[in-house]
């Protein structure tokens, strides 16, 4: 197994990329938090996690929240304690326009995305020292690395976090802390939905959200969307032993988008 004896941290978890990857790190034998704003989706992931036999507990509560944000280190360490990984996954697309801006949205996107997973790293950075070394991984996306004309917040949220990444993995390496992002093109889930729907967004005639969707992911080379489980492969790779090289990398999983 590829987590055996891992602790660690899935933010997000409750859906999407984040549940497939907290599903996938127990089987690998980790014991996982699984932090989620919906208590009901954290406690069925916990649940499909025991039901097979592994290790989970839920944690329920607002990220932008900056005491809930920081005590779920302290949370998983109390009950498997220690730590050796976290996946910051927790995201949201933002406004997709800076012209009638309601800058309140702007504070919450950047809360969010970029302040929410600082407030966690800085939490578990004594916890992976502890340890003798550590794995966090941050996830970015596709517009972390190239422009997007919807979404020019989120744009600077996630070159945001692939600046932090490169900066942090520097800091953090002689300390065997290693640090990546994974960069996320479309991939089918809830929030791909909520980003092409956006109020804002302003569907081109004809469009519906979906129709919207499917033609953003036929867009990429590949002529699809994602899984979640393809991103969670990748995850377990940075976030496992397996990447020990591995850091200060925003590694893009869409199907080559950015190629
Ligand atoms: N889906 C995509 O196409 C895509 C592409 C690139 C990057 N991303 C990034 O992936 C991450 C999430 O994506 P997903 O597609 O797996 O999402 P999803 O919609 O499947 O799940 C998001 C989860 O986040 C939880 N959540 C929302 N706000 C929260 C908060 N304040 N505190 C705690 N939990 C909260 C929700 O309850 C939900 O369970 C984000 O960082 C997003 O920017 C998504």
């Amino acid at each position: 197994m590829r987590m055996q004896n891992k602790i660690g941290i899935v933010t997000a978890a409750g859906s999407g990329m984040g549940r497939a990857g907290a599903i996938r790190f127990a089987k690998e034998g980790a014991s996982v938090a699984v932090v989620d704003l919906n208590p009901e989706a954290a406690a069925a992931v916990v649940k499909t996690i025991t039901d097979a036999g592994g290790k989970a507990i839920a944690l329920s509560g607002d990220l932008t929240d900056n005491d809930f944000a920081r005590g779920i280190v302290r949370e998983t360490t109390k009950a498997f304690g220690a730590l050796d990984f976290l996946w910051n996954h927790v995201g949201s697309p933002g406004p997709a326009s800076i012209e009638g801006l309601d800058w309140n949205d702007y504070d919450f996107t950047m809360n969010l995305n970029v302040k929410s997973v600082l407030i966690t790293t800085e939490a578990a950075l004594p916890e992976l020292r502890a340890r003798g070394g550590g794995s966090i991984l941050f996830t970015a996306s596709t517009s972390g690395l190239v422009g997007s004309q919807f979404s020019p917040v989120y744009n600077v949220a996630k070159f945001g976090i692939v600046g932090m990444v490169r900066g942090l993995s520097k800091r953090y390496a002689k300390e065997k802390i290693r640090v990546n992002a994974v960069c996320p093109g479309p991939i089918d889930t809830p929030m791909l939905r909520v980003f092409v729907a956006r109020p804002d967004s302003q569907l081109p005639a004809g469009e519906t959200p979906e129709t919207l969707v499917q033609k953003r992911a036929g867009q990429t080379p590949m002529g699809r969307p994602g899984q979640p489980e393809e991103i969670a492969n990748a995850a377990l790779f940075l976030l496992s032993d397996e990447a020990s090289f591995v850091t200060g990398v925003a590694l893009a999983v869409d199907g080559g988008a950015t190629a």
